[in-house]
């Protein structure tokens, strides 16, 4: 029998090397056309071309959000990006303390970055799962309100994407200086 690894398994491999930078372009774009879209309860008939890739490519992003946090917890990654979940916040306190000292923290482990990618992740699968459930319940009462969930859902997605490039910014900045 063969040892080569499957189309499919090759696939996954290639989703995983690409879902941060696709995220990364999806969001960056959802975001910057966000002013340009008008919804309401549901998708107009003569609804623009904005709305329309809002949300197909939302819908994309909803899937690779999940995929991301399933990949972020397997073989006990879960640990590091959401250690409070294990109330251990040993890593967590050290950096905070050195960040007050002004030391820059270190990335990994269960550290400041960690904790802020973890919450990342979840923020972005709660702004694509109201996405979904809203296009779900289009044209009800209560795709309006699944609206209003996303909506407060994005503004603390767009909180973690500045901090979180502010964080790799420092990153960057500390490695070059080492
Ligand atoms: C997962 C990635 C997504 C991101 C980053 C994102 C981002 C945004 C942003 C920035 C807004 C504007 C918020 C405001 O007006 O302050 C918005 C609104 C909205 N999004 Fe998304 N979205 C995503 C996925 C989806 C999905 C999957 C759907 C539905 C299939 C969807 C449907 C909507 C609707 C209905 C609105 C309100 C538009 C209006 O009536 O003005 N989004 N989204
Ligand atoms: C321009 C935007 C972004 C930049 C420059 C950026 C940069 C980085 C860097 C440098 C790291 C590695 C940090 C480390 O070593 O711990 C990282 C990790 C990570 N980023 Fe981003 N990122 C961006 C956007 C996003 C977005 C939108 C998400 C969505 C949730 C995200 C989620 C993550 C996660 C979960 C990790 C840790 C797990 C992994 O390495 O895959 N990032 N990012």
């Amino acid at each position: 029998m063969s040892d080569s690894p499957s189309v499919f398994s090759r696939l996954v491999a290639k989703l995983v090397d690409y879902q941060h930078v696709l995220i990364i372009i999806l969001s960056v774009f959802l975001i910057s056309t966000s002013g340009w879209i008008l919804m309401g309860r549901g998708l107009r008939n003569g609804a623009s071309i904005w709305d329309y890739l809002h949300v197909y490519l939302g819908l994309i992003t909803a899937a690779l959000s999940f995929s991301m946090l399933v990949i972020c917890c397997i073989k006990g990654r879960w640990r590091q990006m959401f250690p409070w979940l294990l109330a251990d916040f040993s890593q967590l306190n050290k950096d905070l303390f050195g960040l007050a000292k002004g030391k820059i923290p270190l990335a990994g482990g269960r550290g400041l970055y960690s904790c802020i990618e973890g919450l990342g992740i979840l923020l972005l699968v709660g702004v694509g799962f109201t996405g979904v459930i809203w296009f779900c319940l289009q044209g009800s009462s209560d795709a309006l309100m699944w609206r209003g969930y996303h909506i407060l859902l994005v503004k603390g997605f767009i909180g973690f994407f500045l901090i979180h490039v502010f964080c790799a910014c420092l990153h960057l900045l500390d490695f070059i200086r080492n």
